[in-house]
Order: structure tokens, then C-alpha cells, then sequence
């Protein structure tokens, strides 16, 4: 098997769960890191004993570099895809890919005129708490879905905001609760559920209105393809980053996720069927621990050339297009259609 040298650009919160991930992948190895703050990548890259660029369209001329790491604010996904795919690299990138439908109708434009690898990080789909709903869910055991609820509570100081002042703006950001934190619940209720049809939902923003330009809650309906109702309601204003808490209603039973454990409760005694403690990374509890994951599946398919057993462009798009639906629905108050 060839080693698959991989940069990362953007060495802020995020990055170390893939520079650990990546110590973990078989056959992928760090070459380079690149930041536009020098000094902290030049410390970090001695480190991590690789290279240091402050330039990413430089580290994309290095021909030994395969994969591309983007974790980098917002509005810089697109441009970075597209140089990168240009380039000849696969690319790994951070959620959400981009920042609404017409960027993300671009990237998957470059994808196809590329013949490029475009993976997406989403990954509480790699949590065993998600996979086991996944695998209930197909084998029909609980019969037909009914109704999925999720609840999301996490806490975001003025600091977080301050720190990395791209966050919280509309322009570099697009948006803030939905398109940051939520979009990971948002894209597993559709995952579960098979696609959303239509949304009608409500964004505001209270403790958080003077630090920042967008929503800090949010709550909507879900109409899903496979006739079941979704429940959504998000806040960044609790005091504690709680566990997602997500139910799903069937016919014969409930899936249940509390405190990362999933049961199912029937007639019978609740069945422990899945548990997501303790983290398996470096990740946060609550972003979950499924970047090794998420990553060393990317890097299969890139190594093997013939499977797409990762988040691509396509699956990516669904919790983007979620969100902008339901910052739609909050302006026009109205229900807003989702096409397959
Ligand atoms: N998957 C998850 O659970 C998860 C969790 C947190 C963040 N994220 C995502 O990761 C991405 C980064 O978020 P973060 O919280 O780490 O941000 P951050 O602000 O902590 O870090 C961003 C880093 O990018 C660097 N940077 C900015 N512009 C650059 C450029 N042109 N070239 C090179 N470096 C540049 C900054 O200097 C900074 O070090 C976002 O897309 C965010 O949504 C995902």
C-alpha cells in the first residue's frame, strides 16, 4: 500500500482531530500543515516534524502532497476545493462544504470536471450510536419510522466568538448555530430518515444578539420522503455542552439516545444496543469521535480508487440545503420544499 502524504490547511480548534486521526490511518502520514498565523504553524509543524507553508496555494505545487485537509473558516471552503481539486489532490474537507446551494452546485461542478475525491467530515455518522440506529432502521425491525426528535444544547461563550472572529458573522461564517453546530443533527435526522421533503422553522437569537449577526436557537418541523415528522430544536445558549438527545418513533418501538448511549425500548425491557463513551479520539464529547473514522475511510477509498464509502459532494449537499430551508421558512414563514 502507498503512503498518502497529506497537508492540512488551517491549524485552529479543529485541526488536531485530524492530525490525530491521521496518526492512526494506515498508509496516510502528515507532510505539512499550513496556517496564515506563522508563528503558531511554524511551532506546531516542529511539532508534528513536518513542513510549514503560510501559503496554501504553495503547499498545492508540492507534487508529493495526495491529500488536502481543509479546516479553515467558512467562506474559504469553496475557493480551497477548487484550487486543490485543480491541483490534482484529494480533498478531505471540514463541514459544511460550503456556505449555501450555489457554492455547493460549483465544488460539485469542479468534482465532476476534476474527476476529483471530495470527502466532507461528518462525522457523528461514524458514532456506533449512529450506525446501530442506521442498522435497526434497515432491517426494519422496529417496523416504519414514525417520527424523529432531536434536541441539541450547547454553550457558546462571547469568547468562542472573539477568538475567531469569522465565527458569528454572516459574510465568513453564513450563518451560525444551524450551519456550525447543528448541521451535524440536522444531517443525521435526514440520514436516519432518508431525506427531508420540506421544512418549516423558525432561527432567532437572544443571550447572543449583541456578539453576533446570526441565530443562536433555532427550532423547526421536518416533513421527511419517507412520510415520517421531524422535530428539531437547537440552542447555543445552555450553560453546558449537553449530549445530543435524539428519539426516533416506530411502529413497534423507540430508538433512544441519551448521555451517548442508545436504547431500545419496546414492550420488553430496554436494550442497551450502542455506546459512544468514552471518545475514541482526540475529538470533544460533544463534536463527537468519529474523525479517525470519517478520515480512514476517505483514505481507503482514495488508496483503493474504487469505492465511495465516504460523505461525498452529493451527501454533503442534503444538511446544507436543510439549513438554508429553514433560514428561508424563518424569513418568508412558510413551509419550504427540498428537492430530492
Ligand atoms: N467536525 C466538527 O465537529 C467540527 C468542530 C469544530 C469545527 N469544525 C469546522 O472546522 C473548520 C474550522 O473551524 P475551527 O473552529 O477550527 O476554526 P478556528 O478559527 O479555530 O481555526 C481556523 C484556522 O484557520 C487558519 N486560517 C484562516 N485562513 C487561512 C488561510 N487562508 N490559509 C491557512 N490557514 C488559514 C486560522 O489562522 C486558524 O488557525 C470550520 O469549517 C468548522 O465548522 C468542525
Amino acid at each position: 500500500m502507498r503512503t498518502l502524504n497529506a497537508a492540512i490547511i488551517g491549524c485552529g480548534a479543529i485541526h488536531i482531530c485530524h492530525v490525530e486521526a491521521l496518526l492512526h490511518t494506515p498508509g496516510a502520514a502528515l507532510r505539512a500543515i499550513v496556517d496564515t498565523q506563522v508563528e503558531k504553524g511554524q511551532t506546531l509543524a516542529m511539532a508534528y516534524g513536518c513542513h510549514f507553508y503560510h501559503d496554501y496555494r504553495e503547499m498545492l505545487r508540492d507534487d508529493a502532497i495526495d491529500v488536502v485537509h481543509i479546516c479553515t473558516p467558512h467562506y474559504q471552503h469553496k475557493a480551497m476545493i477548487l484550487d486543490a481539486l485543480t491541483a490534482g489532490k484529494a480533498v478531505f474537507c471540514e463541514k459544511p462544504v460550503g456556505m449555501n446551494s450555489l457554492e455547493v452546485a460549483e465544488i460539485a461542478q469542479a468534482v465532476a470536471a476534476t474527476a476529483g475525491r471530495l470527502g466532507v467530515c461528518y462525522q457523528n455518522r461514524y458514532n456506533p450510536t449512529s450506525q446501530a440506529i442506521r442498522e435497526v432502521l434497515q432491517s426494519n425491525a422496529l417496523g416504519k419510522m414514525l417520527s424523529v426528535k432531536a434536541v441539541l444544547t450547547w454553550s457558546r461563550s462571547g469568547n468562542y466568538y472573539s477568538n475567531s472572529p469569522w465565527r458569528g458573522r454572516f459574510a465568513t461564517e453564513g450563518g451560525s448555530l444551524l450551519i456550525n453546530q447543528a448541521i451535524h443533527t440536522l444531517d443525521l435526522m435526514q440520514w436516519f430518515a432518508g431525506g427531508v421533503m420540506r421544512v418549516k422553522g423558525v432561527v432567532d437569537s437572544g443571550p447572543l444578539a449583541d456578539t453576533i449577526e446570526n441565530e443562536d436557537s433555532a427550532m423547526a418541523t421536518l416533513a421527511m420522503y419517507n412520510g415520517a415528522r421531524g422535530l428539531f430544536w437547537a440552542s447555543n445558549n445552555h450553560t453546558a455542552d449537553s449530549p445530543l438527545l435524539l428519539e426516533i418513533h416506530c411502529e413497534k418501538g423507540l430508538l433512544q439516545l441519551r448521555d451517548n448511549i442508545l436504547w431500545q425500548i419496546t414492550a420488553d425491557t430496554p436494550v442497551k444496543l450502542a455506546n459512544d463513551n468514552p471518545p475514541t479520539d482526540n475529538g470533544k464529547n460533544y463534536w463527537g469521535a468519529g474523525h479517525q473514522k470519517a478520515i480512514a475511510h476517505f483514505y481507503q477509498a482514495v488508496q483503493n480508487g474504487d469505492n465511495n464509502d465516504y460523505v461525498d459532494i452529493q451527501q454533503a449537499a442534503k444538511s446544507l440545503h436543510l439549513v438554508e430551508a429553514i433560514y428561508r421558512s424563518s424569513q418568508l414563514r412558510q413551509w419550504i420544499n427540498i428537492p430530492r
